[in-house]
């Protein structure tokens, strides 16, 4: 007879003990009980970049790595990249459901009348150095929105909560545009309201004494559908950070800021930039063979390929290979687009790829998209963050309304010594 059991004998002590297993997975604490004697602490299991372990349950994204699936709250992400925009993905991420009419001009309205930041946070973007990262500036500034709105601390309130998440959205585009206008030594032009949230966006980071900027509308198509592919990917590197910072119960501005960090590094959301040094540092077509052949020695890290879940295919590089196209007819075609095709046609072709099932991922074609347009290297991962912030909140809500949630706090292996003496600084060799 099937049982949803695990039957686990320890072998140093002949002792068996049943475990239930629920949604296929067992609980790491009900191991505990596996002991050799009373004063064993009790076994854990080990998993150092949680590659087996699932935080949380959650109800916000699906990915199927083996068959390159990702799907929000329900909805294929072909789907939402055709047929949906931005805003309506944030809404359904942060509410389970697509919004009805007047639920979704409401919404609108609300991202729309708050993306003014105060003018001190100007003021606070014009002390950083001309030269500094704008992923720098963004994760500093959101930081600093915490001191703008102290009732943001009482995260279990839930009309309070909801203020936040709109004011994060709706900032993080002029944060991103207004650092970037920083780097430039360019004013910063404030909010235009009348403008959708990608068309906004490119208003704040592009328009020169325009009275009325009205931006391409294939480019701001593109960067609308970006958004979407970039909004949530269940629980990777900076939305675990965002649950795990926002476990012990700071406001959203900190624990986004948390996020935000995560998502800076080069193996999570840097890896665009990386991407485009990587094209620019290979340069022509003739080098390709050079350059796999020290990835394949270990000696370096084909930016953009690879992927810790999908083994099949990115969906979102998918997407994004079909928009490029779109955007090159408005921009012209980007000259390093040559070389990642050729170097993704040779690197699908090698055996060393092919067997460790390393395919191009959303980061691969989304830099050139980005170079397209004009924007600068040090943005790519910005745009990451400001269309992340949507998952980001929707896990963080999720996590503050889950009652299984507590702060986060794992266990180590200690591997150290004990009792060692204290020898004075004098007798020290
Ligand atoms: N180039 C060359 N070899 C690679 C690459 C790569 N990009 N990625 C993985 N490998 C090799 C790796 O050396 C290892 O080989 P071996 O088994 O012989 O030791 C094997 O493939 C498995 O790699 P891993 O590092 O254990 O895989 P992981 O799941 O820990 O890492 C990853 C996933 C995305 C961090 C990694 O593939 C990587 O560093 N890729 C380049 C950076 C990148 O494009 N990151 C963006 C990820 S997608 C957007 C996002 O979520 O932020």
């Amino acid at each position: 007879m099937s049982k949803d059991t695990l039957t686990i004998t320890d072998n140093r002590t002949g002792k068996t003990y049943e475990v239930p297993i629920t949604n296929d997975t067992i609980k790491a604490m009900d191991l505990r009980q596996i002991k050799v004697n009373d004063d064993d602490f009790g076994m854990m299991s080990y998993d150092p970049a949680y590659s087996n372990t699932a935080h949380c349950t959650s109800r916000v994204a699906f990915i199927d790595g083996d068959k390159g699936i990702l799907i929000y709250r329900g909805y294929p992400i072909e789907v939402l990249a055709e047929k949906s925009n931005y805003l309506e993905v944030a809404y359904l991420l942060l509410n389970g459901e697509l919004p009805n009419k007047k639920q979704y001009d409401d919404w609108e309205h609300n991202i729309t009348h708050h993306t003014y930041v105060h003018e001190n946070i100007k003021r606070f973007i014009g002390g950083f150095r001309y030269d500094a990262h704008p992923m720098g500036m963004l994760l500093s500034t959101v930081a600093a929105l915490s001191t703008f709105y102290p009732e943001a601390k009482d995260i279990f309130n839930e009309d309070v909560r909801e203020i936040q998440i709109q004011r994060l959205i709706s900032k993080m585009p002029t944060l991103a545009a207004f650092s970037y206008r920083h780097t430039m030594g360019l004013p910063y032009v404030y909010p235009d309201n009348g403008l959708s949230y990608a068309g906004n966006f490119l208003n704040m980071m592009f328009n020169i004494a325009q009275k009325e900027y009205k931006p391409n509308p294939a480019i701001e198509k593109a960067i609308d559908v970006l958004f979407i592919l970039h909004a949530d990917h269940e629980q990777n590197c900076s939305t675990a950070a965002m649950r795990n910072v926002g476990s012990s119960q700071p406001d959203p501005y900190s624990a986004t800021a948390a996020a935000i960090a995560a998502l800076y590094g080069p193996l999570h959301g840097g890896a665009n930039e990386g991407v485009l040094q990587m094209l620019a540092e290979i340069g022509s077509k003739d080098k390709i063979p050079q350059y796999i052949d020290r990835a394949k020695k270990g000696e370096f890290r084909l930016m953009g390929f690879g992927h810790r879940i999908y083994k099949s295919h990115d969906p979102r590089a998918q997407i994004i290979k079909k928009i490029a196209h779109k955007v090159f007819e408005v921009t012209g075609e980007n000259p390093l687009l040559e070389i990642a095709l050729e170097l993704e046609k040779i690197a699908l072709e090698d055996e060393y790829f092919v067997k460790r099932k390393l395919y191009p991922n959303v980061d691969f074609y989304s830099g050139l998209i980005y170079q397209s347009m004009g924007l600068p290297v040090s943005m790519f991962t910005v745009l990451f963050a400001i269309a992340r912030t949507s998952g980001w909140l929707a896990q963080w809500k999720e996590f503050l309304n889950d009652p299984e949630s507590r702060i986060a706090r794992p266990r180590q292996i200690y591997l150290g010594e004990m009792n060692k003496k204290f020898v004075p600084i004098g007798k020290r060799k």
